[in-house]
């Protein structure tokens, strides 16, 4: 029977052979064309136009990430949608709140389930000009630091995979992941869109502001001007380490909050150089006012305790940073840096409709 079936002649050998590449060739288009389903909306490439305050540079882009519309908008989506988290109890907008400058008003926030971290959430104000992220630079930039949220047990505790199914499975968010990458909700693009959606959260027009930049000499208090001075006094040293337009040098210090780092290390968590024990990246001011309790675990109730701890030079750790000495400040001194402090408050930031859902 086998050998009937041979074909006989060259000719029939190379007409069968061309035949099985035929239809090879056809099963591939088909195969091709069923995946590409024509309804898929196409990569929508326009880019989001940044508006920046005056004295602020551009914001730090990632080639492999450019900010677009499309993911400014599917990112808002998933800042404020509690699909990220394992219950659906939580978004991130429950510990990062725009009233409060995208910080919360708790020394630790509650994850699911209750389950308390170690650290205070902190402002994301200007995080599009961060390098390293998290208050010990262990994720090395925005672009990849929501992954950390979502999976951490003590905050959303979901795996990336899961929501990326979960969101795979919902027909809306298929579609504007297709729309703003051209491919499917997974552990890059879910953090690349929460991304692009923080990068445009630009705080840059307080009293200070207004006062530096717009010529509005009435936008200070007589109080605040004072403590502006003392701010960035020589003596004071503040802006040496909270220095430039956001306020931070972006460098990891040790300001003497504690006298043994012992629950937090800081920077040595990721480093591991003993001169490293007890730094933290100096935080941005901009927005202070709203930030409290303040310190990387939330131990300095208001800016009282603050300016109080750096009065009487910090708990002396042994790597305390030079500059944090006693000051000696009068009770005048320390309301007018809180006035200073104060002015730092965004209130066009804090209102902006442009970070809501509609
Ligand atoms: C349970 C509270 C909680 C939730 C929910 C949460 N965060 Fe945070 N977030 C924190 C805390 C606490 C930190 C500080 C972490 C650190 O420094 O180690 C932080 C840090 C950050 C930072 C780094 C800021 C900086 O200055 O380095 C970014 C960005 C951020 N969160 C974005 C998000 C996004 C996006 C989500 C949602 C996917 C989210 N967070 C959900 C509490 C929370
Ligand atoms: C040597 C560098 C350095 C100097 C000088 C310094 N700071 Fe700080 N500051 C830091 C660091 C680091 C932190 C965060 C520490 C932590 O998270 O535990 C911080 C935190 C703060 C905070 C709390 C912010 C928050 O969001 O929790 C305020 C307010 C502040 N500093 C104001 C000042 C003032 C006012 C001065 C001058 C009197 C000053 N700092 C001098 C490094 C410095």
């Amino acid at each position: 029977m086998r050998q009937l079936r041979q074909p006989t002649s060259l000719l029939q050998q190379g007409m069968l052979r061309l035949s099985r590449w035929i239809i090879l060739f056809q099963c591939g288009w088909l195969v091709l064309g069923c995946n590409e389903e024509p309804s898929q909306p196409a990569v929508d490439t326009t880019p989001y136009q940044f508006e920046l305050p005056a004295g602020f540079p551009a914001p730090l882009e990632s080639e492999s990430n450019p900010t677009t519309v499309a993911k400014v908008e599917l990112g808002k989506r998933l800042f404020y949608d509690p699909i990220l988290s394992a219950d659906f109890s939580l978004s991130c907008n429950s510990c990062h709140k725009q009233e409060l400058a995208f910080a919360d008003d708790i020394a630790i926030s509650p994850g699911v389930d209750g389950a308390l971290g170690f650290r205070n959430a902190p402002t994301l104000a200007n995080v599009a000009y961060l390098g390293l992220m998290h208050k010990d630079g262990g994720v090395p930039k925005l672009d990849m630091q929501a992954g950390t949220p979502i999976e951490d047990m003590a905050e959303m505790n979901l795996s990336i995979f899961d929501a990326a199914d979960r969101l795979n499975a919902d027909a809306e968010y298929a579609r504007a992941f297709q729309t703003a990458f051209g491919r499917k909700a997974d552990a890059f693009t879910i953090t690349r869109a929460l991304a692009a959606f923080q990068k445009t959260m630009i705080s840059g027009n307080s009293a200070y502001d207004q006062y530096t930049y717009q010529q509005d000499d009435t936008a200070l208090s007589e109080a605040a001007i004072r403590g502006m001075e003392l701010f960035f006094s020589e003596e004071l040293a503040c802006s040496s380490c909270h220095s430039g337009f956001n306020f931070t040098d972006n460098t990891f210090q040790n300001n003497g909050t504690k006298e043994e780092y012992i629950s937090d290390q800081g920077r040595f968590r990721i480093t591991w150089d003993s001169l490293d024990m007890g730094s933290f990246r100096v935080p941005t001011l901009r927005n202070v006012a709203l930030t409290a309790p303040y310190m990387h675990d939330g131990s300095l109730a208001d800016l009282d305790a603050v300016l109080a701890h750096y009065d009487q030079g910090g708990k002396g750790h042994p790597l305390q940073d030079e500059r944090i000495r006693p000051l000696n400040l009068s009770a005048q001194q320390k309301e007018d840096l809180k006035a200073f402090l104060s002015s730092l408050t965004d209130e066009q930031f804090i209102r902006d409709e442009r970070y809501r859902l509609e």
